[in-house]
């Protein structure tokens, strides 16, 4: 596996591909790495003849330095994780090489970015659109890789790459869970074995959702009424938000359910910050 620390590194390494005529997948990541991650690395082998996966923490993308300052972080681990899955190339620059002095150049999408997460996170989706713009412009790959798990993050990143003409096929793979269905995240190794019952009632709380909408007649505000209830029996539990929005343009929905819904909520549990979100259809959706 090579490792780039700078932009020019991963530039010729690129460059070297198009001469070969090689397909690249990219996985950009910010470490700590779990199966979800390792699921989108070994799709990637298996769709590309070369994957590349970077490994930023992103500061741009931390409304809060205290969450920024508490990432977990572990460079070495992660490399060997990569390593063992026959990853061709690890992009883990640092922060100057990726924001030199006297950066000022911001990638914003409109609109998606202004509802969910980014109602309660502000900047967070710019900082996420101009690092993956950055690592688009870079890599220029064929495919790459994003998970369900954050649903706006990768709609919004779609809408990126077709309104900037990137061209790359954008996969986004399903959200891999624990066996209590926790939606895994790196965030996770803070929670305390004690909160671990409150963090699983985020997934309760979709899966209640789930349950009344594929019954059919459900009303979006009376489910996102019942994940509210759900949420509740957590004593540890701050809720943001909790939706039940259009797939496509993330805004609310209101009255009966009759198409497929984006169902999703955001909660603290302690001082950790978590989302999770489940796709679903009622019954005889188009
Ligand atoms: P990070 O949180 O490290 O996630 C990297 C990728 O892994 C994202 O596409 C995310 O959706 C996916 N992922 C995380 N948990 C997952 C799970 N349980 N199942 C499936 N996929 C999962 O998302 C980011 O980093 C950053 O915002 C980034 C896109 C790298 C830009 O900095």
């Amino acid at each position: 596996m090579i490792l780039c620390r700078t932009p020019e590194e991963a530039r010729r390494f690129r460059a070297d591909l198009y001469r070969q005529g090689r397909s690249l997948g990219l996985v950009p990541t910010m470490g700590w790495l779990h199966e979800g991650h390792l699921t989108l690395v070994r799709t990637a082998l298996t769709e590309n003849d070369c994957v590349a996966v970077s490994l930023f923490v992103n500061p741009t993308q931390f409304n809060n330095p205290e969450d920024l300052a508490a990432y977990p972080r572990d460079e070495k681990r992660d490399r060997e994780l990569l390593e063992a899955l026959g990853t061709h190339l690890l992009y883990a620059p640092g922060a100057t090489a990726v924001y030199r002095p006297g950066h000022l150049t911001s990638v914003r999408v409109a609109d998606l970015t202004e509802v969910l997460e980014g109602g309660y996170r502000p900047g967070h989706f710019a900082g996420v659109t101009t690092i993956v713009a950055k690592l688009f412009a870079l890599f220029a790959p064929d495919r790459a890789y994003f998970g369900a798990k954050d649903a706006q993050q990768a709609r919004v990143i779609e809408q990126l790459n077709s309104d900037l003409d990137f061209g790359i096929e954008i996969r986004v793979l399903p959200t891999v869970r624990e066996d209590d269905g926790l939606a895994m995240s790196s965030r996770n190794v803070r929670l305390a074995e004690a909160q671990r019952p409150m963090a699983r009632l985020l997934y309760g709380a979709l899966s209640a959702a789930r349950a009344s909408i594929a019954r059919g007649g459900a009303d979006a505000e009376s489910v996102r009424a019942a994940m509210r209830m759900v949420l509740g029996k957590g004593e540890g539990v701050r809720v943001d938000y909790v939706s039940v929005a259009d797939p496509r343009t993330l805004k609310e929905l209101d009255g009966v359910i009759n198409r497929p819904v984006l169902v999703s909520l955001a909660a603290y549990v302690g001082d950790v910050r978590l989302i999770d979100n489940l796709t679903v259809e009622p019954p005889g959706a188009p």
